[in-house]
């Protein structure tokens, strides 16, 4: 099975992006499973209901989410009801929706999808190290095939939860932090594992924001209203090759310009 996971949707120019050419790199690819972390696809932070339905309708098989879950109020009942959208594990307990989501791929087999949060450097209300265990044991009663998205900013915590899982699950795809990193590998265990997956949308930018307006607020340290920037837009994300066992046997990064 070849599972093509698409790096964080950044604002309009990544959504189009995904719609424009997901269908055609399935196909190209032979994926058989995809996931896509959209949480900075409603103009840089969050999701809607109705983009999450745009994405999964271009392709996605699951959508995963970060810190910025809660940007948008309405995406609260809409991911107590959805089974293909999760969002980050370690969440405050009582708060919509689910952090594991098993799905059948198109040609039967099941894969699930499980979706953390780092606490370094990030305001997370539980360690990802507390759940962690029972998390990816519900996702194993679920599926032979488990990729874990790991959304955090420090690249110790990323490689450390990729060591921890190794043998466990089928890839730990660091996402969060928008730039692609370049240690895509399988470890020794069988684990696929990238500490981070990179970004979809516009590179001519600060990681997505338009670079003036990005700038602008850090030199004055005052408010400015982020914009999602428009040139050098790309698909990124890693593509992980799984035997039936969910045994990751390769794990390429990827890279696409669209025009
Ligand atoms: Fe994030």
């Amino acid at each position: 099975m070849k599972i093509l996971f698409i790096a964080d949707v950044f604002g309009a120019p990544g959504r189009a992006a995904v719609e424009e050419r997901l269908p055609g790199l399935r196909d190209e690819l032979g994926v058989g499973f995809c996931i896509v972390n959209a949480e900075n696809v409603a103009d840089g932070a969050g999701v809607t209901p109705r983009l999450a339905d745009r994405l999964l309708r271009a392709g996605a098989d699951v959508l995963t989410l970060g810190n910025h879950v809660w940007r948008r109020r309405e995406i609260g009942p809409y991911l107590e009801q959805s089974d293909r959208v999760v969002r980050p594990a370690n969440l405050a307990s009582g708060t919509p929706g689910r952090g594991v989501a098993t799905v059948a791929a198109a040609d039967g087999t099941r894969v699930a999808v499980v979706n953390l949060q780092g606490i370094l450097f990030m305001t997370t209300p539980v360690s990802p190290f507390e759940v962690l265990d029972a998390v990816v044991e519900e996702a194993r009663a679920g599926a032979k095939i488990v990729v874990v998205d790991f959304h955090a900013e420090a690249t110790s915590e990323k490689v450390a939860v990729a060591r921890l899982l190794d043998g466990r699950v089928t890839a730990v795809i660091g996402t969060h932090t928008h730039v692609q990193t370049s240690d895509a590998r399988v470890q020794p265990g069988g684990t696929a594992a990238i500490t981070d997956a990179g970004m979809t949308g516009p590179h001519d930018s600060v990681i997505g924001v338009k670079a003036e307006l990005a700038i602008g607020r850090m030199r004055s340290g005052m408010p400015v209203r982020f914009e999602p920037a428009l040139g050098g837009v790309r698909i990124e994300g890693v593509v992980v090759e799984c035997d039936d066992d969910g045994r990751a046997l390769i794990c390429e990064p990827l890279r696409v310009p669209v025009p």
